[in-house]
């Protein structure tokens, strides 16, 4: 669904008879859409005839169509719900009902009581190749935390306007468009729009002014993305928006400079906070309703959120000393309203999440807490590359890139991107014997990666080298390789088979042979 009001209507009819939903992003390709299909095993698909983007519409029907091609499991029935003055869009293969039809014969049913930990909805997120990972959320826990964070962390009174500017397919849609505010009793802004092009970067600034927005919500890539456009913000100036008092910044770490200039811009404070799919609302962050200084020193992410005993442990499990380095993790128990389990993966949940720290949830973030208890989150430990706030696996873009005839083995890791934080960049080896042009190829591969990833993994970035370098045991030095690909010092491990792969694959960079 795009970001329309009959998204969050089929969210909370869903919640009001205790029927779980499972949000998909529009920016994902079919394969990964049948992949959810079969995992969740929905009995009913909503969905819009199309999205909008920028640059053109999003065909939802063809999209899902090819989905359900590929999915083994098949959905009872699917509802269009067929966007206003446009043609209407029908499924070529079997049936589907008319959103506006089925609407007007529905009568209006009772809410249905449920017990606190039933499942209010799926979310699926990356982090791990192979498997599927539905963030299971449960209801009572979750409804009881968003409704104290909206108060207490962004410090809204009811009645105010909210506005997240996410989409209702991430966690922040769920948790801060939709049940958050509702819960609470504020006005929420759905915008489907994007910080620039629609039309153009004074978009935040006018949305702000037209509806008396209390606070905004938004990624650090949204905001260098209107810098990247009208660095003085000359069209935001246009506007006033004087009932606004916060800009709560989360998704990836925010650049000192950013943040810098988005207090200049939007003359309030701009406060960082963190959190994950996993988590449901911000682990750390300043909670504005408890009184928190709202001048926080640059590059913390907050404190601890109340509920949250984070500390920081080295790799034996021993809590590091301030301003060292380490992996954060959480002490249990977890507050309430974060996942309760992975769906049809009990296992998985805690072998992923519990094994590794016991005792601990392991955020699978690494960062250093200051003497005054902020935290600052750097970078993640695992596989996931955050590019423009979105969390997209390094190995299953690897494993889209190895179905290609031509390549024999690759590693995909974060490049550094002025306005998306980090986009993935691939190092390919190719077989033996491969005719083709870097061009062609390195266009073939991007190909792959959109039609089963989707757009959404922005991959365009692609270098040819004769051997990838591996660890003793096969594994390959994603910090160090990624620390190449961005130009910046590297160490290299005893534990590394041959140093001499590193300045092979220096020397192809240095030389420009990057085709994007
Ligand atoms: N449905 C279908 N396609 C989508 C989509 C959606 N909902 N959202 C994005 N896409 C497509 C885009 O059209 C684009 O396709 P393209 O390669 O054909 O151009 C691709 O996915 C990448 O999109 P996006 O990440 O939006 O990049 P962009 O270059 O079009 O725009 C920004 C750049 C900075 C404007 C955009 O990244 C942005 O608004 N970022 C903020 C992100 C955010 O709010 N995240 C919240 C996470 S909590
Ligand atoms: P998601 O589950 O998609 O919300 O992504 C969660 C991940 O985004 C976290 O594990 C972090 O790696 C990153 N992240 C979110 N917020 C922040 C932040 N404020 N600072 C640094 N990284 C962040």
């Amino acid at each position: 669904m795009p970001m329309i009001p009959q998204a969050m209507y089929t969210m909370l009819a869903c919640a009001r008879i205790g029927a779980v939903h499972s949000l998909i992003f529009g920016g994902f390709a079919s394969k990964e859409l049948s992949v959810r299909m079969d995992h969740a095993k929905p009995k009913l698909i909503v969905t819009a005839s199309f999205g909008i983007e920028p640059s053109r519409r999003i065909e939802y029907i063809p999209l899902l169509e090819k989905a359900l091609e590929m999915a083994i499991h098949k959905p009872d029935k699917v509802i269009i719900y067929n966007r206003p003055n446009m043609e209407t869009a029908h499924l070529t293969s079997g049936c589907a009902l008319d959103w506006d039809e089925e609407i007007s014969a529905a009568r209006c049913h009772d809410c249905v009581p449920v017990s606190s930990d039933h499942p209010l909805y799926i979310l699926y997120t990356s982090g791990t190749t192979g498997t599927p990972k539905g963030v299971v959320r449960p209801s009572g826990g979750y409804a009881v935390m968003l409704n104290w964070t909206m108060s207490k962390v962004y410090g809204l009174q009811p009645g105010e306007v909210w506005w997240s500017a996410s989409d209702l397919g991430w966690v922040v849609g769920h948790s801060y468009i939709c049940y958050g505010p509702l819960l609470h009793g504020n006005t929420s802004i759905l915008y489907e729009g994007k910080p620039v092009g629609t039309p153009d970067a004074g978009a935040y600034f006018r949305l702000l002014s037209d509806h008396g927005v209390a606070a905004l919500f938004t990624t650090p890539t949204a905001l260098r993305a209107i810098r990247q456009q009208d660095s003085e913000a000359l069209l935001g100036r246009q506007y006033h928006f004087p009932r606004l008092r916060t800009l709560f910044v989360a998704g990836e770490h925010c650049d000192r400079n950013t943040l810098k200039w988005a207090k200049q811009v939007f003359k309030v404070p701009v406060l960082d906070h963190w959190w994950q799919t996993e988590t449901g609302s911000p682990i750390s962050a300043t909670c504005v309703g408890l009184g928190n200084s709202l001048n926080p020193p640059p590059g913390q992410a907050g404190r601890p959120v109340p509920g949250y005993n984070a500390v920081i442990l080295d790799n034996n499990m021993k809590e590091m000393n301030c301003n060292s380095l380490g992996n954060i993790a959480v002490k249990l128990p977890l507050p309430p309203g974060t996942f309760a389990t992975l769906w049809e993966n009990d296992k998985l949940f805690k072998e992923l999440y519990f094994t590794k720290y016991p005792g601990y949830y392991d955020t699978m973030d690494a960062g250093y807490m200051d003497n005054d208890g902020y935290l600052y989150v750097m970078s993640r430990m695992d596989d996931v590359i955050n590019v423009a706030g979105h969390r997209i696996s390094a190995g299953a873009i690897e494993e889209s890139i190895i179905s290609h005839p031509a390549v024999a083995d690759c590693a995909v890791v974060p490049s550094e991107d002025p306005v998306k934080g980090h986009v993935p960049f691939a190092v390919c080896v190719l077989k033996a014997g491969v005719a083709e042009t870097f061009e062609n190829l390195a266009e073939d591969i991007a190909l792959i990666v959109r039609d089963s990833i989707g757009p959404v993994a922005a991959f365009r970035k692609t270098i040819f080298v004769p051997r990838l370098p591996k660890t003793r045991s096969g594994k390959i030095p994603r910090s160090a390789l990624s620390a190449v690909v961005n130009g910046k010092p590297f160490s290299i491990t005893p534990t590394i088979e041959d140093p001499g792969v590193f300045a092979e694959i220096e020397a192809i960079l240095k030389h420009k042979k990057v085709t994007s």
